[in-house]
């Protein structure tokens, strides 16, 4: 099959599109023809080597967590899914960006989505309604989504707002009219955030969802005067050290299924910014590593 991979770490300079063996799928796991696969920082953070020492991978590693295809393969024991059902889900940490994917959670894609946003709710998904999941019941409750126009907090915004949430989020200044259109309160993030939540939000904010990792998680705590009203996904040290809930995605099916169900109804319909062919891999990573994507950056196969 044809896949992109790195061979060492480094720049995204090192990805080359080349022949690799086919995958195949082992107990519990289906292969599927990759129609779309997503790009997340996870993807250019191992790339870079940034997380060798956490997350250590064989070199040479085909970058991708997520995708969207047709199964062609079922490993044992699978049930509920059949060979050319269209599927949306997750495989390891490597492995999407290719025609051929194994993944290990999945869920039927809904048919109004096209295979660009399919591929943009795998990890989003499942990282934001854990998130949000942490944080307790939602409706009725003022949350604020740092981050909110990420593949995360974009996700977060539309999932809460179908919970019954009134939702600020924050962005930077270009994306005031995106965070409307996904139901939030916009607002921008950085010095004075208390201040202007204080007039948005007067009777104040229940509970916050950090996707940023900008390092505002202390002034989030001070916010909510409480670290257990705050979840973040991205700032583990700090998260850790704060008391606040620290949150990791998980390769579950019963989330994307969930994900799925809203999209079905309409509620949630991942944003894509961005789409590139296989062949100019590098420059979807140059780009998603600049870190203000809008919604999803997405590899088409
Ligand atoms: N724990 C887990 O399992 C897990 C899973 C998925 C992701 N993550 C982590 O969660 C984070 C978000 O992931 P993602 O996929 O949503 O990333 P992403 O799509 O690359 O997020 C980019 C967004 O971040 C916003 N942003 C940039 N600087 C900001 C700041 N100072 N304050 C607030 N927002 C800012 C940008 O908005 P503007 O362009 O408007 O600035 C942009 O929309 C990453 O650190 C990722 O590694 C963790």
């Amino acid at each position: 099959m044809r896949a992109a991979r790195f061979h060492a770490y480094g720049g995204a300079e090192n990805l080359v599109v080349e022949q690799v063996p086919d995958p195949r799928p082992g107990p519990g796991e289906i292969r599927v023809r990759v129609a779309a696969a997503g790009v997340n920082p996870i993807d250019w953070k191992l790339r870079a080597g940034a997380l060798r020492a956490l997350i250590p991978v064989e070199l040479p590693a085909v970058p991708g967590r997520d995708a969207v295809g047709t199964v062609d393969a079922v490993g044992d024991g699978v049930r509920g899914v059949g060979i050319g059902d269209r599927v949306f889900g997750l495989g390891g940490v490597t492995g999407a960006s290719a025609e051929l994917a194994v993944l290990s959670a999945w869920a039927h894609a809904p048919e109004a989505w096209t295979d660009a946003q399919a591929a943009g709710a795998g990890l989003a998904s499942v990282t934001a309604l854990r998130g949000l999941a942490a944080l307790g019941p939602l409706a009725g409750r003022t949350l604020l989504v740092e981050g909110a126009a990420g593949g995360v907090g974009s996700a977060a915004v539309e999932i809460a707002v179908a919970r019954g949430a009134t939702v600020i989020g924050t962005a930077g200044e270009r994306n005031r009219d995106f965070l409307a259109s996904l139901g939030a309160v916009p607002t921008t993030y950085g010095p004075g955030l208390a201040q202007r939540l204080s007039a948005l939000a007067p009777r104040g904010v229940d509970v916050v969802l950090d996707t940023a990792a900008s390092g505002s998680l202390d002034d989030l705590v001070a916010i909510t005067g409480d670290p257990t009203r705050v979840a973040t996904v991205a700032d583990h040290t700090r998260g850790q050290r704060l008391g606040t809930h620290v949150v990791n995605a998980e390769n579950d099916s019963a989330l994307l299924s969930a994900a799925a169900d809203l999209g079905r109804r309409g509620r949630y319909t991942p944003r894509i910014e961005r789409t590139y062919p296989l062949e100019r891999i590098a420059d979807a990573h140059t780009r998603a590593e600049r870190g203000h994507t809008r919604g999803k950056t997405v590899i088409l196969l």
